[in-house]
């Protein structure tokens, strides 16, 4: 005798079980939801007989249609076994553990079940991923950090663009693209920072990635493992705190003053870090430009240790009153840095496009750290953007945006010191889309962007950028997308809140 018919025969013959049909729905998916369930909770056991379709049907005052149906799809789903001459029974497959304890046994939604379970198990380092609550985010009006001027767009263009590949798409753009990124646009990024940003790489150190938190996510699988040490400024940018945090690497704050990353301090905090992560170009959120006594002390450290630099050159495009500054990775002699660009500032957020400058040697870990994240970015947007570059739109936009921004900071500036003379100090204005106002002692910053919000200005305050105890308060204005006139209009109601 084999297992299952010796289980079917113990099985008791057909006792029809209490079946309540109160539900919404159709009957025969009310059935199977019934048997789903007590078989999942223990109160039918594997090997088990069900009733007849008949007795069930007659039981329950139901034509036998929706039994049949039900079981059908039991059967189907492996909850239910049939044999010749011994009828349908529980599949004896089906692990058994007893029936739950009466109180699991009351029916509830898994929502439910799930809050009255209490807190469930996650991952430990979620926590530390978490960004600070975004209060300000509540208000969509200016001056919202990160926002580039969207309405000055040319979507005439790129819907053009995208059109032309969306009609003539080839099969070569539905399969998987390359891990490192559409050849002929790493092409064009390469040209382009080499030109715009005296970086130095060939195309095929690009690894178009989607935005640069993505860049600062691959960068933390490929170079880190849990309870590395990596620096980090102080205050500084939360997305790098959250990369750092999905693989376990542990921050230190390495205070930031107005020549940008302390270096000796890093040096006495954790000379043997394994990377450290920096914006040199402007810093987040204070913008100091780092010096270049600086730049070199922290690539010096660097080589004698051994370790990486993540520089983050995320809105250097657009730099007023001097000319660009280089980039920390053209200054590089020992290929330790890996340089994260983005195409968010310069084109628009939810493009989530950006790239990597990785050093030959590092390639096949970055290649098996994308691989094993996503695979790839998404190849159309890929295409356009290559086109958008290489036929001149990309160039022009940029020099357009230039101009846009510098008006819009000018009148910032000039609006703060209309309203708020004693009271916002500005720091940090040199580039970017955003500058950073210090308040006065004692002004809170958190409970400043709450009261902001509620009079329709968004402002993030300065202090959740500190991860130690010393933090100043202030608030950090973007000014890509807000027009002149409603920057005046916007300051005003900033003072009323102050
Ligand atoms: C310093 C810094 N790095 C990276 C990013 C993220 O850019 P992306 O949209 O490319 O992920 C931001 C966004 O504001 C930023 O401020």
């Amino acid at each position: 005798m084999t297992t299952r018919q010796a289980a079917t025969k113990r099985a008791s013959a057909s006792l029809v079980p209490a079946i309540a049909l109160e539900g919404s729905g159709p009957i025969y998916q009310q059935l199977a939801e019934w048997f789903r369930r007590a078989i999942a909770e223990g109160r039918l056991r594997p090997g088990q007989r069900v009733p007849s379709t008949r007795a069930l049907a007659g039981e329950l005052g139901v034509s036998r249609l929706p039994v049949l149906g039900a079981y059908e799809q039991l059967l189907a789903e492996g909850y239910l076994e049939s044999f010749t001459g011994s009828g349908t029974c529980v599949a004896a497959a089906i692990p058994h553990e007893g029936p739950a304890p009466p109180r699991r046994r009351v029916q509830r939604s898994p929502t439910a079940a799930a809050a009255a379970s209490g807190p469930r198990r996650v991952a430990a380092r979620v926590a530390a991923m978490a960004s600070p609550p975004q209060t300000w985010l509540e208000s969509q009006g200016a001056f919202r950090v990160g926002v580039p001027a969207l309405d000055h767009f040319p979507h005439g263009t790129w819907s053009r663009l995208l059109g032309r590949h969306a009609r003539h798409v080839g099969t070569d753009a539905l399969v998987y693209g390359d891990t490192l990124g559409h050849a002929p646009l790493r092409a064009a990024i390469a040209e382009y920072l080499a030109t715009v940003r005296a970086v130095h790489a060939d195309a095929d150190q690009i690894l178009v990635t989607s935005g640069s938190q993505h860049g600062l996510q691959i960068c933390a699988h490929a170079l880190l493992d849990p309870g590395d040490h990596a620096w980090v400024e102080e205050p500084g940018y939360p997305g790098a705190h959250q990369a750092l945090a999905a693989v376990g690497a542990l921050p230190v704050l390495v205070p930031v003053d107005a020549d940008g990353m302390d270096v000796a301090a890093g040096v006495r905090r954790a000379p043997a870090a394994r990377l450290a992560y920096v914006t040199p170009s402007h810093q987040f959120p204070l913008g100091a430009t780092m010096s270049a006594a600086r730049r070199i002390e922290l690539l010096q450290w660097a080589t004698r240790a051994g370790s990486w630099i993540v520089e983050d050159d995320y809105d250097s495009e657009y730099r007023y009153g001097s000319k660009p500054i280089a980039a920390l990775q053209g200054l590089d002699a020992d290929a330790r840095v890996i340089y994260v660009g983005t195409f968010s500032k310069v084109l628009f957020p939810a493009l989530r496009l950006g790239y990597l400058v990785v050093p030959k040697d590092l390639l096949p870990a970055f290649r098996a750290a994308r691989d094993a994240l996503d695979t790839c970015s998404p190849m159309l947007p890929q295409r356009v953007l290559h086109d958008f570059i290489r036929e001149g739109h990309f160039a022009r936009h940029i020099r357009r945006m230039r101009m846009l921004y510098a008006a819009r900071r000018a009148a910032l500036q000039a609006a703060i010191r209309r309203h708020l003379p004693d009271t916002l100090q500005v720091v940090g204005a040199e580039a970017g889309l955003q500058l950073t106002a210090l308040l006065p002692p004692g002004v809170d910053d958190v409970a400043l962007s709450q009261r902001a919000a509620r009079a329709g200005v968004s402002v993030r305050p300065l202090s959740p950028c500190y991860r130690g105890e010393t933090k100043r308060h202030g608030l950090i204005l973007g000014y890509g997308s807000v027009g002149e006139r409603s920057i005046q209009e916007s300051v005003r109601r900033l003072a009323r809140c102050l």
